[in-house]
């Protein structure tokens, strides 16, 4: 009987080692690891870089609390506001507490309250984060919820054109929606949003939890789209595993968030922000960036080739490493993959998810794409 509150649908698997793009169970099955820990392990595991600075900084200091300066934090803050128009870092342990200060931050400065995000996505778990999300299945017997937050259908500009006023104070959203079933919106939606924000003094909050830190072939995805945010949010892939969150803001900000304002007892201490630069240290360059964008081309390509004659699947989408199929039957395959050796994750309703680390080699691409071939040639064997 377990002691654990029932909150997880857990798999019968227990991962007891991790090396690489690989991960062992309790009997020893390999499996290749396209699920990253949901978009977090993005070196793999491990990554003796990251191992080396976890340890280093175990024998020096932990934890100060931020009465203190930390020199580590002072440091990460400056590697991820450098190639922005970002200039302010807050550090926190998760991503539902980066969007928990973005929105505090957000109705603090404008002294506005309505935020608008949109339906399908997924901003945490936190009461703010979750009255923020617009799915209705993550609220079930939760409210009464924030009042703040109205959820507008995602890509659709007249909606946002009607809502969208002076008493806003800020637009949040994912720019490639993770949980929701990576949706991407038509390029015109993302300008409109960016025009809208500035018509209205609205600010253009990012949630790049999923999307950040390299996952797409760029250091944040908001780059893809040509926007100019006034806050991301980030978290996931910025520790490797150990817990770490952020958000990076424009200087304007920092008159609502003086000292006292906002805080937390954890949040950025000298070991999360060690181990974090360690893994900036090695995503933060074009050339490591360009090869996650290589890769993630090129095997969204090849999924495509081979995958598209299956009447099942309907699409196959995303950018970089972050990619998704949409087809009949995700949940079956995913465990057939499983079976297989290949780790996914589902999103959406019907979306197999594929989040290999971003230092995936080509030839765990190709088993990957081997295996998948595998699972829709076994699931389909009659194919028009
Ligand atoms: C886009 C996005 N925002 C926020 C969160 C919440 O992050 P955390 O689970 O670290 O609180 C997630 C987690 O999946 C996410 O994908």
């Amino acid at each position: 009987m377990s002691a654990l509150f029932p909150t997880y649908k857990r798999k019968q698997i227990q991962l007891k080692k991790g090396n690489g793009s690989y991960v062992y169970d309790q009997d020893n099955k390999k499996y290749l690891d396209f699920t990253s820990g949901i978009a977090v392990t993005s070196l793999g595991h491990c990554h003796p870089e990251v191992v080396a600075a976890l340890q280093k900084q175990s024998d020096c200091i932990w934890h100060t609390s931020n009465l203190f300066e930390i020199q580590q934090q002072e440091q990460l803050a400056l590697t991820l506001v450098k190639h922005t128009q970002l200039d302010l870092a807050f550090f926190c342990n998760s991503g539902a507490e980066a969007n928990e200060a973005a929105i505090k931050l957000a109705k603090k400065f404008t002294k506005k309250n309505k935020i608008i995000t949109f339906n399908d996505s997924f901003h945490g778990r936190t009461f703010g984060s979750m009255s923020a999300t617009g799915q209705q299945k993550i609220k079930e017997g939760y409210g009464p919820l924030v009042s703040t937050f109205i959820h507008l259908p995602w890509n659709d500009i007249e909606q946002l054109k009607k809502q969208a006023d002076n008493d806003t104070a800020a637009i949040m959203m994912e720019v490639i929606q993770g949980e929701g079933g990576i949706k991407i919106a038509d390029l015109d939606f993302y300008k409109e949003v960016q025009e809208i924000c500035e018509k209205n003094d609205i600010l253009l909050v990012i949630d790049e939890v999923q999307t950040g830190i390299g996952r797409t072939g760029k250091r944040y995805a908001y780059e893809h789209f040509g926007l100019d945010p006034d806050i991301i949010t980030l978290a996931k892939g910025l520790g490797n595993g150990f817990p770490i969150g952020a958000i990076l803001g424009k200087r304007k900000l920092a008159e609502a968030f003086g000292p006292g304002s906002h805080g937390t007892t954890f949040g950025g201490n000298p070991l999360a922000c060690a181990v974090s630069q360690s893994v900036l240290n090695i995503i933060f360059h074009d050339e490591f960036l360009n090869e996650v964008e290589r890769k993630g081309k090129n095997f969204k390509e090849q999924l495509e080739k081979h995958l598209i004659k299956f009447p099942s699947v309907k699409e196959i989408r995303g950018e970089g490493l972050l990619i998704g199929i949409e087809c009949e039957n995700a949940g079956e395959l995913i465990i057939n993959l499983e079976k297989k050796g290949l780790l996914t994750v589902p999103a959406g309703e019907h979306v197999i998810r594929l989040l290999p680390p971003l230092n995936v080699t080509d030839e765990e691409l190709s088993l990957a794409l081997n295996t998948i071939q595998r699972a829709f040639n076994n699931k389909y064997e009659t194919v028009t």
